[in-house]
């Protein structure tokens, strides 16, 4: 009798245990995320073959804005997301085998849409500038280096491989001004892209953060609903993300200061004509793009600018 009450508080006391450990452990258990993510449209396979948890090609992620560490994978092309967005900036490179040929044609017949609707309000709106190979940018680059040095160049052109243009996933629009922002055109797409999947990439006042100048022109696709909550949260991809965009071997925190030109590498302005019959990119006066601008960087040789 005894030795069957003790058998049977043992197992009360047993079944106590029990519901007080799975208590804790529910307790305990993270919440779902509840954010939704579009995924961003992608040229390549996203077979991830490495998880980095700071950064993968050129420096690490701590510091982020919000602290904490996000886990940025490469996949099998050599391309880094976070979250399936494909993030290329001055910390995360493409190699020079990325190639998609071509604007990716998510992205392609979300800008017909957008060119659509904004012609219906008597806007014209066209794509100055695609898909670039990385041989394209290192040709734009090494221009620029050579024009403005290479501080001030990292300031409004990628190096090879960090270009966003390499993905497919980005244009500019019209004309690559500071003006651009001013026209009926400039406003309407700085309200409007969002509902296209598009983002200002480069926004006012973030230049420390992306790493670049405002390009009120460039855009960049992350699907709709990242689209919307990065305008309603007037932030960047970087903040979306917690990147960090900055070169390996740049000495300022973004490398967007203009006044250290310690790390120039001694190209110097010539005085023969590819650089004189380029126009000065501060200047707002000298629009050059007009539609049906195709990418052939040699454009640039006559005026039309890439960035
Ligand atoms: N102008 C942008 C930053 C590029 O060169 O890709
Ligand atoms: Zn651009």
């Amino acid at each position: 009798m005894k030795r069957r009450v003790n058998t049977k508080a043992f197992a009360g006391l047993f079944a106590c245990i029990f519901l007080i450990v799975a208590a804790v452990r529910l307790i305990n258990k993270k919440p779902a995320d509840k954010t939704e993510k579009e995924p961003a449209a992608t040229s390549a396979s996203q077979t991830f073959i490495e998880t980095a948890g700071t950064g993968t090609q050129s420096g690490d992620t701590t510091g982020s804005l919000n602290n904490s560490e996000p886990a940025v994978s490469v996949d099998s092309s050599g391309a880094s997301y976070v979250d399936n967005i494909m993030i290329v900036n001055k910390t995360y490179s493409l190699p020079a085998t990325y190639n998609p040929g071509a604007l990716d044609s998510k992205v392609q017949s979300a800008f017909d849409e957008m060119s659509s609707d904004a012609k219906g309000k008597n806007l014209t709106i066209w794509i100055a500038s695609g898909y670039r190979s990385y041989e394209d940018q290192k040709t734009l680059y090494d221009k620029y280096v050579a024009i403005d040095g290479q501080t001030e160049a990292d300031t409004y052109s990628s190096r090879p491989g960090h270009s966003e243009h390499q993905t497919g996933l980005c244009f500019d629009l019209n004309t690559v001004e500071d003006s651009f922002a001013r026209t009926d055109e400039g406003k309407w797409v700085a309200e409007n892209c969002w509902k296209y999947g598009f983002i200002i990439r480069y926004p006012e006042g973030k230049e420390d953060v992306t790493g670049y100048k405002y390009e009120p022109w460039h855009l960049r696709y992350v699907g709709k609903d990242i689209a919307k909550d990065i305008y309603d949260r007037k932030i960047c991809l970087e903040e979306y993300l917690g990147v960090k965009s900055e070169y390996e071997d740049s000495s300022a925190s973004t490398g967007m200061s203009t006044s250290d030109n310690s790390s120039q590498t001694g190209f110097s302005l010539s005085t023969g004509t590819e650089v004189t019959t380029v126009p000065d990119i501060d200047s707002d006066s000298d629009i050059t793009a007009s539609p049906g601008n195709s990418d052939d960087v040699s454009g640039y040789e006559t005026g039309i600018k890439f960035y």
